[in-house]
């Protein structure tokens, strides 16, 4: 509907993980007005989750050039090299950065921060805190800081506030949005925020299938009013199954606990069902492979074992070690009734991590003048066919301080003007939320870790009788996201269709090759409306 009250700002953040925050901090050092919206409360959002860490070359025997050479090899040829280069060489400032505002990572003896490592890397570099809660440590290093300065009329924060739409100006220039805001005084009901830009930092799609890592809030709401207002999409085919997920049973659905690559970092290992090691063999780097290697080889065991999961063995790193450095993860282990320091954990992939999303440059640029993307949102070229572990954190830290940089430059060369958008253009039609489970069930059957030209076409129509059908009764958040999970799932069906290959976090049945002949690039043209 129209919108029922206005505001202005000179730059929109959308989303409070550690991209959107990151930025909104600072840009407010930079330009006059910041407005951060949220869908929730500042905590919600995958970086509260992440266990793992974060990347960066902090060890004196470490380098930026061996992290750029990792992730391009975990990336399987798709990365964007000279993303990469600004990531792993801008990370160790950032997270120094992160430090002095108040992050507190796990230290030595000596006073040094501990590192550890992850899939696919061959130094430690990983940075944790809290053990297994480094995430949430950040996000409460960020949003305290955040608090310091939230009296400051220079940064306003919305929370309960979902964006709907992007609104442009006649020239086609991102200008504002459209929110959906639930009881925020002032800001109740459908809202307009004018602006120059807009930062999409809305995190992930984990909630396109059945079982994810992510939190239920993780429903591609910026990717897809991205595709909405027609910003690129790019390489949403590559979708990370993370290898080591505890294994609840068939029946599992929504948000399932994450076993971090960190306990094989500290030296578990993979056994079949039979109490075999399966992973030597399989790559020089054993269980310790870059992911997506890890997580095929469990689809293959447990198709040859008749098993529907693995396990994994930590019960040699004793009671102390792991209640000592995995303090979460053995909590809920042991709360759902297994005692990793004595039993066998039952793990399987499920959805981790997008590595696709809105396309931008080094910048942060999408291709929509006035819109940038940061942090899982965005496909800046850094994680190519697949994420190397505990590079998305660093990921969001040093594109949201290059994206802040970018737009307060441009608004001192007098390129960004004060938006004038154009007025909400036709009403999109909404699903029913009834319907997601619907959307999750084809694309995990579908478009899910392994896919066929078939299964593709099979579910984009699916989701595409549902997006017909649009019979939601009344604008609800929830009839918000199930639309946004729709039209972002139809879009990585045409990517999933399009790449005839297997390649990272693409794996086709009826392609099982990688194709460097013809498939070293990315699809440049993904819209919702594009068939298969
Ligand atoms: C983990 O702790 O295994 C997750 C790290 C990541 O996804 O980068």
């Amino acid at each position: 509907g129209e919108p029922g009250w206005r505001t202005e700002a000179d730059v929109i953040v959308v989303g409070s993980g550690i991209a959107g925050l990151t930025c909104a901090l600072r840009l407010r050092e930079q330009v006059d007005r910041v407005l951060l919206v949220t869908k929730t409360v500042l905590s919600a959002g995958s970086t509260a989750w992440a266990q793992g860490g974060i990347a960066a070359a902090l060890d004196p025997e470490d380098s930026p050039e061996e992290h750029l050479q990792d992730t391009l090899v975990a990336g399987v040829g798709l990365c964007d090299e000279a993303a990469v280069r600004a990531l792993v060489t801008e990370g160790p400032e950032r997270v120094r950065e992160l430090v002095a505002l108040g992050t507190e990572f796990d230290r030595a003896a000596d006073g040094g921060i501990l590192l550890t490592r992850e899939g696919g890397h061959h130094r430690d570099r990983i940075a944790h805190a809290g053990g297994d809660a480094t995430g949430a440590e950040i996000s409460r290093a960020l949003i305290a800081a955040l608090d310091r300065v939230i009296t400051d009329p220079g940064i306003e924060v919305i929370e309960h506030a979902l964006v709907v739409d992007l609104l442009q100006d006649a020239g086609g220039r991102v200008a504002g949005v459209t929110l959906h805001v639930i009881g925020e005084g002032d800001h109740d009901g459908v809202g307009a925020a004018y602006a120059r830009a807009v930062v999409l930092a809305t995190g992930g799609l984990g909630q396109i299938y059945v079982s994810t890592t992510n939190p239920s809030v993780a429903t591609g709401d910026g990717m897809a009013a991205a595709l909405r207002a027609g910003a690129l999409l790019t390489d949403l085919e590559f979708v990370q199954f993370h290898p080591t997920v505890l294994f609840l049973g068939e029946g599992a659905q929504g948000q399932q606990p994450l076993i971090s690559e960190a306990v094989r970092g500290e030296g578990a290992f993979l056994v079949d069902k039979d109490g075999m090691r399966f992973m030597q063999g399989v790559h020089p780097m054993a269980d310790l492979a870059p992911r997506d290697v890890v997580a095929r080889a469990i689809v293959a065991r447990t198709a040859q074992t008749g098993s529907d999961h693995v396990w994994l063995d930590a019960r040699h790193l004793g009671a102390v070690f792991l209640e000592k450095r995995f303090p979460s993860i053995v909590a809920r282990c042991r709360e759902l009734g297994i005692d990793p320091a004595t039993q066998l954990i039952p793990v399987a992939p499920a959805q981790h991590y997008a590595s696709g999303g809105v396309w931008t440059d080094v910048a942060g640029r999408s291709t929509l003048d006035g819109l940038y993307a940061c942090g899982e949102t965005a496909c800046t070229g850094v994680h190519g066919a697949n994420r190397l572990a505990s590079n998305s954190l660093l990921e969001g830290l040093v594109f949201a301080h290059r994206i802040a940089d970018d737009i307060a430059a441009r608004v001192t060369a007098g390129e960004l003007a004060p938006g004038a958008p154009l007025p909400p253009g036709g009403d999109t039609g909404l699903l029913d939320p009834a319907n997601r489970a619907e959307v999750q069930r084809a694309m995990t059957a579908g478009a899910g870790p392994v896919r066929t030209a078939e299964s593709t076409r099979h579910t984009h129509a699916v989701l595409a009788e549902l997006v017909g059908r649009s019979s939601a009764e009344q604008p609800t958040t929830q009839a918000w996201e199930t639309t946004n999970l729709a039209h972002v799932g139809l879009a990585l069906c045409v990517g999933a269709h399009a790449r005839e290959e297997t390649r990272g976090g693409h794996e086709r049945a009826d392609f099982p090759e990688r194709d460097d002949r013809h498939w070293l690039g990315h699809l440049s043209h993904v819209r919702t409306e594009d068939g298969v």
